[in-house]
């Protein structure tokens, strides 16, 4: 059987700066990763909650060690992101693994109450985000030669699968996701390259943080009595998933969405 070195693999994470994308750059980079980490790095004027920074996106580089580099992009971009595909191909020779972990959250009412402008930065970027990133980032996949053990990865969110009240944008944005995982699989047939979802539950970020104040809780930490494991999850344990997922012997494994969630689908 043809093998593919586990080292020397490259990937590009958006959604860097902070959470479980910085999680994973940090993860990916221990185990010998070289990555681009791509991050908006500036807030969005539609939404109410700031979004990581530049200088968060500097911290997960600086902590990360050497192979990762910093790319300040929108992920909705085709161009901005297409630019840092190119990044990775240019510094790096080519690209392993594309993972779509930006996000936003926004609702917390019917959606016929929402704003306008939250509706559209929900679509847009945790639909619309993936969509690109699959648009832009596969075709850069497929450029690795046979035999090539690609990785398309989304973050996904339990909201696919349940219906959470005031949240139905961002559900519909997140099963559209699921879909896309399942198109993609049968897309990408025979061509070494996979796409799979990784489904969180409650983690402990500032999308979370956000979340609880959508619902006017106290704090985050109220969202544990929902969940089996009866804890907030660290972003490293949905990172641990995403680099296992995005190595090269997991290509057993696509169209599908596995939850790390702590049992908040069941
Ligand atoms: N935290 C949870 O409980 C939870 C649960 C389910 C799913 N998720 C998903 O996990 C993913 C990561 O979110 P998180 O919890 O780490 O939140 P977070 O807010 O800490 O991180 C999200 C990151 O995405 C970046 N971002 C937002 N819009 C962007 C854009 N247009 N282009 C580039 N970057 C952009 C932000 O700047 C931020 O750094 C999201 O897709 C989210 O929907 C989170």
């Amino acid at each position: 059987m043809n093998r593919v070195a586990t080292v020397n693999r490259v990937a590009l994470v958006t959604g860097a700066a902070r959470g479980i994308g910085a999680a994973t750059v940090r993860g990916l980079a221990a185990s010998g990763w070289s990555v681009v980490a791509v991050d908006l790095a500036s807030d969005d004027p539609r939404l109410p909650y700031p979004l990581g920074t530049a200088d968060e996106l500097h911290a997960v580089v600086d902590s990360a060690g050497g192979g990762v580099v910093a790319h300040v992009a929108d992920a909705t971009d085709p161009e901005a992101l297409g630019g840092a595909v190119s990044r990775a191909e240019e510094l790096f020779g080519g690209l392993d693994a594309v993972i779509a972990a930006a996000g936003v959250i926004a609702g917390g009412v019917p959606l016929w109450e929402m704003p306008e402008a939250q509706l559209r930065a929900v679509m847009d970027v945790d639909l619309g985000g993936p969509l690109t990133a699959a648009r832009v980032g596969i075709p850069a996949l497929l450029r690795r030669p046979m035999p090539r053990e690609g990785r398309f990865i989304a973050v996904v969110s339990a909201a696919a699968t349940r219906g959470l009240p005031g949240l139905a944008a961002y559900s519909a944005a997140k099963a559209g996701v699921a879909g896309l995982i399942r198109g993609l699989a049968v897309d990408l047939r025979a061509t070494g390259v996979t796409a799979v979802g990784v489904s969180p539950g409650s983690t402990a970020t500032a999308i979370l943080d956000e979340s609880a104040r959508l619902y006017g809780l106290e704090g985050a930490q109220a969202f544990a009595a929902q969940v089996p494991v009866e804890r907030l999850l660290a972003p490293e344990e949905v990172a641990a998933a995403l680099v296992w997922l995005a190595g090269p012997e997991t290509g057993g494994i696509t169209g599908t969405v596995i939850p790390v969630d702590g049992g908040l689908s069941l």
